[in-house]
């Protein structure tokens, strides 16, 4: 017999044939009548003023339509002066073509449109632009000394609790001690897909624009706000994402040069960007981090203290909460978390994987190993000593934290019991091999979202939210929801997403979406099964009179009763009786503060890494990773793993691979390309093993579900570095571990 029992079942993307077939369009596909190309022209210098734009010379090119730059952009642009995304950091939010002035080298400083892709990018590369340059300054290393305290809040900007107990004093007083520096580059978002928008010009300032982003409703308020449009004239559209990670959270300066190009030459304009331009924004900061670690003689924590500084630009202040998690992943009495900032002539920093944590979690698990070698401990046993039972920043139980049985479960399937912890103790051959493990925990949250839900007598249902599918699996695990809450085959359920036609729902980011958009599918489908139940009930010798919804389930196509499945009511017959063609209604799901708000709600992870070190060579090989992860219900343990799986491959990056790297001189990152920003390729990926802890949590959301985008990564750098100590005896504490930093 069938089973509409899909939750927790390992389910195949339903977008998955659209994505390999080519029939999935993305942001820079759409086809449209009449279609102008704009073509970016980025800055040559990092600070400094344009003198002259001479567009003169590239508007004589037959077939170039215009060159926008601050000499002529239109004084509607930036109509609501003050408007700021919808995730936004404090400060103002940069304003492309706004003014003379250069803030960030590859800036984009002008647009040139033309009717081909083609001329458009010869022209743009023939734009002779004037300079005069101002002396910059990109080195984090200079401002040590001038670090703030972010003053403008951003949502989700969590300053750190205040210090508790006397950490100074217990630092000094502890038994074993240490402090260090661990430091890591910056990294730059390269999902697959560049980011580009097509806008289609619907005649009258009416547009659809088809934008690469994570949230299509931000993108929305922050075109109609900037463009003075009303919402109906300006309909956002992302139905698929190559890749997103973060780096579609805030619009960007793509689809503002898109829709000003259109509404301004009355045409349809589409704006790509190089792999290059992907360079010009939303990276990872460069992070400085310090922590000092002290334990009693019973291996217990003394005292911890973390402090981060990192850079942001000239005109927001980005933050990522680095050091809070910090706070609250060990029991200790003395704490003191610190965070600063400082501002550097870059773009704006911007949210990449587990922003903050997946870097915090770097410096304060490779201290943690280094604090449990100085006192002799196994790293895994050390942490269980200092077990945290309670938020201690928020002074709240956790809503569930399984993380003992990710360290036990972990341990076990990884064979950590065969681990000499002597460092240089094992070998196989030239190589030196080492067994490492790190952990972490990532928000779990619930945001407010609203879906719609369309039954047809055929017994078709059609589910939409606003929402986006970043790749994580939106598509998939809204349907598994739906077709659970109504009993109806996977087949039968189709879920539409990322439009601003459709309810209202946040940007897909902060590991939210599963919880937040998931709660909302869930209630307007049991919203629908009300109505359902109430038809039943009038149809002619029901055996469901007088049941209340609780009483009733539904499955495999069926309203029954709880207690006497035979009693059964067919869902296609019900809307066929009621003579109705259709049941259609909104719901919107929001988070129950009264549960919530009395619990500190987290995932968390232990991640366990074998490396292999080439004696002579110094080469890093991740042998094995493990990752077990305690993250509420899984609600598809196929994509879930997908998730973490790709959080591992980017650890290794991180560890071993990833940096930009800034030229002083002339404050531009050199190495803006795939040839030279270095990533993992499939002869880098070797074992990896993802395992879901069962957690139960009644807390969280109705689903019980915390998320999977981020909490995968938590750690992984932190352990592979910890193997590499182990394998070689050489403690790194700054990313990545270059060879020759083991040589
Ligand atoms: Mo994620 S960094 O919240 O897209």
């Amino acid at each position: 017999m069938s089973t509409t029992n899909y939750i927790g079942k390992p389910t195949s993307r339903v977008d998955g044939p659209a994505k390999v077939t080519g029939a999935a369009t993305y942001a820079a596909e759409f086809q449209v009548p009449n279609l102008a190309y704009g073509w970016v022209v980025s800055s040559a210098i990092a600070k400094g003023r344009i003198t002259k734009v001479h567009s003169e010379e590239v508007l004589a090119i037959p077939g170039v339509l215009e060159v926008f730059s601050h000499e002529n952009v239109p004084s509607l642009a930036w109509f609501d002066r003050n408007y700021k995304d919808d995730v936004a950091p404090g400060g103002s939010p940069f304003r492309p073509l706004h003014e003379d002035k250069i803030q960030f080298n590859q800036q984009p400083i002008a647009l040139v449109v033309a009717e081909t892709l083609e001329l458009a990018r010869y022209a743009s590369s023939v734009l002779r632009i004037d300079y005069e340059e101002e002396k910059h300054e990109t080195d984090i290393e200079a401002k040590r000394d001038e670090g703030f305290e972010p003053g403008n809040g951003k949502s989700g900007w969590m300053p750190p609790p205040p210090p508790r107990g006397n950490p100074d004093k217990a630092w000094e007083e502890a038994e074993h001690r240490l402090e260090h520096e661990y430091v890591h580059g910056a990294q730059h978002h390269n999902p697959m897909e560049m980011f580009g928008a097509t806008v289609e010009w619907r005649g009258d300032k009416k547009l659809t624009v088809y934008d690469k982003t994570q949230g299509v409703v931000n993108v929305q308020n922050y075109l109609t706000k900037i463009f003075g449009l009303s919402k109906d004239d300006c309909r956002v559209i992302n139905h698929y994402m190559g890749g997103g990670f973060g780096s579609g959270l805030r619009p960007q300066y793509s689809v503002f040069l898109a829709v000003l190009a259109s509404l301004e030459l009355k045409r349809s304009v589409r704006v790509t960007l190089t792999r290059q331009q992907m360079f010009s924004f939303g990276h990872r900061p460069h992070t400085l981090q310090y922590v000092k670690l002290g334990t009693n003689p019973d291996g217990t924590l003394a005292a911890l203290q973390h402090h981060a500084l990192h850079e942001t630009s000239q005109f927001e202040e980005y933050t990522e909460n680095v050091v809070n998690w910090s706070g609250m992943l060990y029991q200790c009495e003395n704490v003191k978390l610190g965070y600063q900032l400082a501002k550097l002539d870059v773009f704006t920093p911007q949210d990449m994987r587990a922003p903050g944590a997946a870097t915090g979690s770097f410096a304060l698990e490779v201290a943690m190993d280094e604090m449990a070698a100085a006192a002799g401990i196994d790293p895994i046993d050390f942490r269980i000593r200092n077990y945290a039972e309670e938020d201690q920043n928020a002074g709240k139980p956790f809503s569930s934290k399984r993380l003992r049985d990710c360290y036990h479960q972990g341990a076990a399937k990884f064979g950590w019991d065969q681990r000499n912890p002597q460092p240089r103790s094992m070998r196989k051959g030239n190589r030196l091999v080492g067994y490492g493990m790190a952990g972490g925990v990532w928000d779990a949250t619930q945001k407010k979202a609203a879906a719609k839900a369309t039954l047809t007598a055929d017994g078709q249902l059609l589910v939409s939210s606003a929402t986006a599918d970043i790749g994580t699996g939106t598509y998939t695990i809204m349907t598994q929801i739906a077709a659970e809450t109504l009993g109806l085959p996977l087949e039968a359920v189709t879920f539409k997403l990322g439009d601003t036609d459709m309810p209202e729902a946040p940007v897909q980011g902060g590991s939210w979406t599963a919880a937040s958009v998931g709660s909302a599918v869930k209630s307007v489908c049991e919203a629908i099964g009300e109505k359902l139940l109430k038809l039943a009930q009038k149809m002619e010798g029901s055996p469901l009179k007088g049941a209340s919804p609780d009483e009733v389930e539904f499955v495999n196509g069926q309203i029954r009763l709880r207690q006497d499945p035979d009693n059964a009511v067919v869902i296609r017959d019900v809307l066929q009786a009621s003579g109705e063609t259709k049941l259609e209604t909104d719901s919107s799901a929001t988070p129950n503060m009264l549960k919530q708000g009395t619990h500190s709600m987290h995932s968390h992870n232990a991640v366990f890494v074998e490396v292999e070190v080439d004696e002579e060579f110094g080469t890093v090989h991740v042998t094995r990773v493990l990752n077990a992860v305690a993250a509420g219900r899984i609600l598809n343990p196929k994509t879930a793993r997908s998730q973490v799986l790709g959080s591992i491959v980017w650890g290794i990056s991180m560890a071993l691979m990833e940096e930009t790297i800034m030229d002083h001189q002339f404050g531009r990152y050199m190495n803006h390309n795939y040839s030279e920003y270095h990533i993992p390729v499939q002869a880098d990926i070797h074992d990896i093993e993802v395992l879901f802890v069962e957690e139960e949590d009644d807390v969280v959301n109705p689903l019980g579900v915390k998320g999977v985008g981020e909490i995968g990564l938590l750690g992984v750098a932190a352990a592979i570095t910890n193997a590499v100590y182990h394998a070689t005896g050489k403690r790194v504490r700054d990313l990545p571990i270059y060879l020759d930093k083991l040589l």
